[in-house]
């Protein structure tokens, strides 16, 4: 496997990368996200894909203890007899509630106690490069911790999403489309050739982005922005849903069991009336530009079937997404490698919602594909898989567990480029995530494409 080199060097990317700041910044949306609510609501289930909210909150803390305080620090346990309540793999999410768990009192209470020793920890703790331990090399666990009370913040996001009941959270409206954003092309071209998948120097990379390797792909066309709710009704209207040949065969049956019929949160004023979504708590016209949300993968994989196309696959979509064909370099972002401000990508829950399509033209790609990064997750057609030469760290349940049986299908399909539910901290172009296919709850939508001929790569 040959050497490969983000072009800023990794020592000076995790120190932009500030472990204080990130963690900081993960507890406030953790704190802001279970404040607005009392406390019977955040131990109640809203719905049983999802943990009460006080699960998470404790679950937070313990994983913080046992990587920042315990492992890192070795100090010995503060609390080990919330270690069982708060395995997840111990308790599926619908079996949570019945747990004893923390009330949220004692829960913000743990929270500020590991946290105070894990800051002590932070500064006496040397991070640099060449450390014996790669667990502190570059501060990787703070990093992995910082991410992961990001990732379950947008899980909790998804909760309340899911939860009835007036609305708590509020945040402004994202801006309206750029001017020029009715005049995008329908979809722009992929050149083919070899690209670096994965990555072997971010410093804060997870395992499963890892190890780097080339992929060599043919020229592809992709739609230059995610598909709009305007898009995703013709479909509907067109017969989309009622239409057998557009559906996997296990995506129509899960259509029939589950009666699918529009995206999640979705209601239509009468037969033939204006669509209407749910959104925290407000009902609200469906915003024809924006990118369709609370679709699942048999819903998104049906769409481009009808639409005569397909959904790309992960390869292709990590190529867009980070290979630049004029200077041949692989970034960590589409739009090179300086962090994604908020005019790159819609990430951070500063709105909540996701950006009208065409939006963020400072992060488009090289293709001038735009919103790879931010405002929906994208499903992909791949399954979850490991990269060759994968090697679980720092534990299996992290991602290998997900990985099926070589040579066995995967249950899962990768999801790629965040949401605007999702924190840059624990997004770049090389991030995977993975769901069941038939997931809606989660911020996610889609864009289509279709194979190119080697002709097309002549064209303007
Ligand atoms: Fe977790």
């Amino acid at each position: 496997m040959s050497e490969y080199t983000l072009p800023r060097d990794p020592a000076e990317l995790a120190d932009a990368l500030a472990p204080e700041a990130v963690l900081d910044a993960a507890r406030r949306r953790t704190l802001a996200l279970t404040d607005c609510l009392g406390d019977d609501e955040l131990m109640a289930q809203h719905s049983p894909l999802m943990s009460p909210l006080g699960w998470d909150l404790a679950h937070i803390g313990n994983q913080e203890e046992i990587w920042l305080v315990r492992r890192a620090g070795g100090r010995p346990p503060l609390r080990p007899d919330l270690d069982p309540l708060y395995d997840a793999f111990r308790h599926p999410r619908a079996d949570r509630p019945a747990l004893p768990l923390l009330k949220p009192g004692p829960a913000r209470r743990y929270l500020a106690e590991v946290r105070e020793a894990a800051l002590e920890i932070l500064e006496s703790t040397p991070r640099h490069a060449d450390s014996p331990d790669p667990l502190l090399r570059h501060g990787f666990v703070f990093g992995m911790i910082a991410q992961h009370e990001q990732q379950h913040d947008e899980t909790m996001l998804a909760t309340h999403q899911l939860r009835s009941g007036p609305p708590v959270l509020d945040a402004p409206p994202p801006p309206p489309a750029p001017a020029d954003a009715a005049g995008l092309p329908a979809e722009v071209l992929v050149p083919g050739g070899p690209f670096t998948m994965g990555t072997s120097t971010d410093p804060w990379a997870l395992d499963n982005e890892r190890p780097a390797h080339s992929v060599e792909l043919p020229p592809f066309w992709l739609d230059t922005v995610p598909v709009t709710n305007a898009a995703y009704q013709d479909f509907i209207d067109d017969g989309g849903y009622a239409d057998p040949r557009w559906w996997d065969p296990a995506g129509w049956e899960h259509r029939i069991r589950a009666d699918l019929s529009a995206p999640q949160f979705w209601q239509r004023d009468g037969a033939h009336g204006s669509w209407y979504r749910r959104r925290f708590g407000r009902t609200e016209p469906v915003p024809p530009d924006q990118p369709v949300l609370h679709v699942c993968w048999y819903e998104a994989d049906a769409y481009a079937r009808w639409a005569g196309r397909r959904l790309p696959t992960e390869a292709e979509w990590e190529k867009a997404a980070r290979h630049d064909p004029a200077t041949g370099r692989d970034t960590r972002y589409p739009w090179g490698d300086d962090s994604p401000e908020p005019d790159r990508a819609g990430l951070g829950q500063r709105h909540l919602q996701p950006a009208p399509a065409g939006s963020h033209p400072a992060g488009a790609a090289p293709s001038g594909a735009r919103q790879l990064l931010g405002d929906v997750w994208e499903w992909t057609a791949s399954g979850f898989t490991p990269y060759p030469g994968f090697t679980a760290f720092p534990y299996r349940e992290y991602s290998e567990v997900f990985f099926p049986a070589p040579g066995a299908p995967s249950p899962y399909k990768v999801l790629r480029g965040g949401s605007f539910a999702t924190d840059p901290v624990a997004c770049r172009s090389t991030f995977r995530n993975w769901d069941h296919p038939v997931r809606r709850q989660i911020f996610a939508g889609f864009r289509t494409c279709r194979d190119a001929v080697p002709a097309d790569e002549g064209r303007p």
